[in-house]
């Protein structure tokens, strides 16, 4: 078995639910972009452990498709769907009407929805950049605030999640507006953390590195050139998988993580560490050549 073979077997991902069944028993979970990919994902597994479950975004069709799917797939699941485009606070609370009405308030809101494309910053227009902040920031800021406001009226506590990505921290060339909108979500949930832990509400975020879905590579690598190099700085030498993600989700909106706030976790199978070192370069030099090299450096001599 190659190395990275048994690198692969031993970073397996675990596709079980960690958390006991009924950890969301009678919780209400508002997810933006529940549809597809990765809020696909977290619905889908708090489905599994009794979370009622709303998901939004622009498709109807397809939010409807989800729904139908894992509620046919995990027996006694709930899950309505609103279409509404995240950068029309007016549709936002539109959604979040149909949420109470049929689930009630949410106790977990997912701010998940997206937009992105790699492009040389230099050709982005205007437009392409508010797009891709709206939907990001602007989106995130309509359905927190609209939710807030109504939990702070109802005197109800919440877990909020937002979904960023590990390039948030320190930004990237060719996915600008994405790296600005997604660095504002930080900051977002980590103020919110502060300022409104007082009405029991908490904010975390996760900051994903790789991990396949239809909607981010065909925009991210749209002709697939680039996923090995992606995948070679990647320590664990795989991608992650939306079952891993989904459990990391599940436990920061559960109680289990109740004194947690204010986070973002790197999840990412180690790609941010491996590219922000200095020497990890050096994990190309053939094992020979450390022999030459340390005996260089033994025989320096002076200072
Ligand atoms: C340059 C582009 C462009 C491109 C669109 N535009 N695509 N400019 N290069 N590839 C420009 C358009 O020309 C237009 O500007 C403006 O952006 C708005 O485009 P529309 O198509 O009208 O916008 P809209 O229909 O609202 O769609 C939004 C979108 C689209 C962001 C452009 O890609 C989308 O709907 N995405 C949603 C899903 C998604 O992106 N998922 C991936 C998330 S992955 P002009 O000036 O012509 O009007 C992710 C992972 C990150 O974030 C981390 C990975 C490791
Ligand atoms: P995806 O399947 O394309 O998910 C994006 C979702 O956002 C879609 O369901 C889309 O649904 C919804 N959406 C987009 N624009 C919207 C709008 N204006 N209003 C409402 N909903 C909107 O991609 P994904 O990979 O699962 O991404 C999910 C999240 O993970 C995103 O926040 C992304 O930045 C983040 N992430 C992904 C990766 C990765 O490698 N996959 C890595 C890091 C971070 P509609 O088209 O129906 O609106």
């Amino acid at each position: 078995m190659s190395s990275s073979d048994l690198l692969q077997k031993s970073f397996r991902a675990v596709s079980k639910c960690m958390l006991p069944k009924d950890t969301f028993k009678g919780k209400v979970a508002f997810v933006t972009g529940g549809g597809t990919g990765i809020g696909r994902a977290i619905t889908e597994r708090l489905s599994e452990m009794g979370a009622s479950c709303c998901i939004v975004s622009r498709k109807l069709d397809v939010l409807d498709k989800t729904a139908e799917d894992i509620q046919k797939s995990i027996p006694g699941s709930k899950i309505i769907t609103a279409a509404a485009d995240v950068r029309n606070p007016d549709a936002v609370a539109i959604a979040v009407d149909k949420c109470v009405k049929d689930l009630g308030l949410p106790n977990i809101v997912i701010n998940n929805a997206a937009g992105n494309f790699i492009s040389p910053t230099e050709r982005l227009s205007s437009n392409a950049f508010r797009s891709v902040i709206d939907i990001v920031l602007m989106g995130t800021i309509n359905v927190t605030m609209d939710i807030a406001k109504r939990l702070i009226e109802a005197k109800q506590g919440a877990n909020f999640l937002g979904i960023t990505t590990i390039y948030a921290h320190y930004g990237s060339g060719y996915v600008v507006p994405s790296a600005c909108a997604k660095s504002g979500v930080q900051t977002l949930h980590r103020s919110l953390a502060s300022e409104w832990g007082k009405y029991g509400f908490r904010f975390n975020c996760i900051a994903p590195g790789p991990i396949y879905t239809k909607g981010a590579f065909s925009r991210l690598d749209p002709s697939g050139q680039f996923s090995d190099q992606m995948m070679n700085r990647i320590p664990t030498k795989r991608l992650g998988e939306l079952e891993e993600i989904s459990n990391l989700a599940a436990y920061l909106v559960s109680d289990y993580s109740s004194w947690m706030t204010g986070e973002v976790i790197n999840f990412d199978g180690g790609e941010l560490m491996s590219m922000v070192g200095e020497f990890n370069s050096l994990e190309k030099v053939p094992q020979e050549q450390w022999d030459e090299l340390t005996a260089m450096i033994k025989n320096v001599k002076g200072s």
